[in-house]
């Protein structure tokens, strides 16, 4: 339960130490220059945002939201606390530590829905910022479906900055001509596996993968199974309504072992953004992965020679990987976090970072034309498509689920056992069940 005592409780003790600091201020003007290092220290104006964005499309996207902050707010130092690692594997658990600890950082970056909701407010550890959707006017300009993953028992607990598609097949355009592979507006399953064979005839990976951390090989799982099974299923299997024994799971679990047979060897590994960077550099044809991959392919430059489509099949759903900052209880720098979240929501902020991240703004305000192709046909599969949210990213199911799928999908792509696989999925799914109920 969200405990609203402990956020009182933690809203007094900050009057308190506002109080105790002035106090403070006042009884070191006597003090001479010992004094005034501690009012130097008193006045640290600062902001410490956490992440982990740390490869270069990710980065570059992160500076612009802090340059969007520091035009607004001059003069307040911004602490750039990164955690590398994919999908948060590692920045995740340093935040629980620092959390747990009584150390919040100033916001953190967090998907809307499940993981916001189990991780961070049902534990009392975000402030509500409701009143600041309703003074920025957020309602407005935030489709009600985004707005209501941010929502918990009707207080909103962070700002969406940007919508990431999920379910984007990237391929190496040069490689298709060479190869005399000719890709479509759509790919099929079946359109997959005859490039694929090609490209093995020639001695390409079809596929490039990387999952050292663990993220991508469920990733491209739950998409390949949104392209076999279709969002209604998808949907169904995630929310735990239809069993993981179904016709339509076994079947993804299926052509998901045979599109392994097609990836580079050394993908254990690599990391997410490795894969992307063999596309990129004509060492492989495809890759599945959410748009923050053409966050690479835009902080490479190489967008000429990149083209996509959804992954094989699931043309006409987008799979949704929101990013989002919290307000936290007990931020050191309250009101700079406060003033964080309003730049995050702003047009000017979504316009600057999303164009470098690869994502589309979760304000239907923006204007268009500052965007790439690539953003410019998400925008429309996100207007026209079915949506479904990610569960590798933790936005359909509980991060214990997410952790299940992580594990059962590493197994799954070495021994490619799709009993064992469907058999740990649905585990994972009454596990959640009963933690739900
Ligand atoms: C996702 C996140 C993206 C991107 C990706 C790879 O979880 O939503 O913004 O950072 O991980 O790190």
């Amino acid at each position: 339960m969200y405990d609203v005592n402990k956020v009182m409780t933690s809203r007094a003790s900050r009057r308190g130490v506002l109080k105790g600091g002035a106090a403070l201020g006042i009884g070191t003007l006597g003090l001479g220059p010992l004094g005034s290092r501690l009012a130097a220290a008193q006045a640290e104006d600062k902001l410490e945002i956490f992440s982990w964005w740390t490869s270069p499309g990710e980065s570059k996207a992160l500076q612009a939201l802090f340059d969007a902050f520091t035009a607004a707010n001059p003069g307040v130092e911004v602490v750039n606390s990164t955690v590398a690692g994919g999908g948060g594997v590692n920045a995740k658990a340093v935040l629980q530590t620092r959390l747990q600890g009584g150390q919040p950082p100033d916001s953190w970056q967090t998907h809307v829905g499940r993981e916001l909701v189990d991780l961070y407010v049902v534990p009392g550890s975000c402030e509500p910022i409701t009143d600041i959707y309703e003074s920025e006017g957020w309602t407005d300009v935030i489709p009600a479906d985004l707005v209501e993953q941010a929502t918990w028992e009707s207080e909103k607990y962070s700002i969406p900055v940007g919508v990431h598609r999920g379910n984007g097949f990237f391929y190496n355009k040069s490689i298709m001509d060479d190869n005399g592979i000719e890709v479509g507006d759509t790919m099929s399953v079946d359109e997959f596996f005859a490039a694929a064979d090609t490209l093995k005839a020639a001695g390409i990976p079809a596929l490039a993968f990387g999952n050292s951390e663990g993220f991508p090989g469920a990733q491209t799982f739950e998409n390949t199974l949104l392209g076999v099974a279709g969002p209604e299923t998808y949907s169904a299997l995630f929310r735990g309504e239809t069993p993981w024994d179904d016709q339509a799971a076994r079947e993804a679990a299926e052509t998901y072992a045979k599109m392994l047979d097609y990836v580079n060897e050394d993908f254990s590994a690599l990391v997410w953004s490795d894969a992307i960077a063999l596309v990129i550099e004509g060492k492989a044809g495809f890759n599945s992965m959410g748009d923050w991959a053409y966050g690479e392919v835009l902080a490479k430059d190489a967008q000429d020679n990149i083209g996509w489509v959804s992954h094989p099949g699931s043309d006409g759903s987008f799979v949704l990987v929101v990013d989002s900052f919290t307000l936290p209880v007990g931020a050191p720098h309250p009101e700079n976090a406060r003033n964080w979240i309003i730049t995050l929501g702003s047009k000017e902020a979504q316009e600057a970072f999303n164009p470098l991240k690869g994502s589309i703004p979760a304000r239907t305000d923006a204007n268009r034309d500052l965007f790439s192709p690539y953003h410019q046909w998400s925008m429309d599969s996100f207007s026209n498509d079915a949506l479904v949210p990610s569960a590798a990213h933790s936005q359909a199911t509980s991060p214990a689920f997410q952790q299940a799928f992580y594990d059962a999908s590493t197994a799954f792509v070495t021994d490619k056992d799709v009993d064992t696989f469907l058999a740990l999925l649905d585990d994972a799914a009454a596990m959640d069940a009963e933690e739900t109920s």
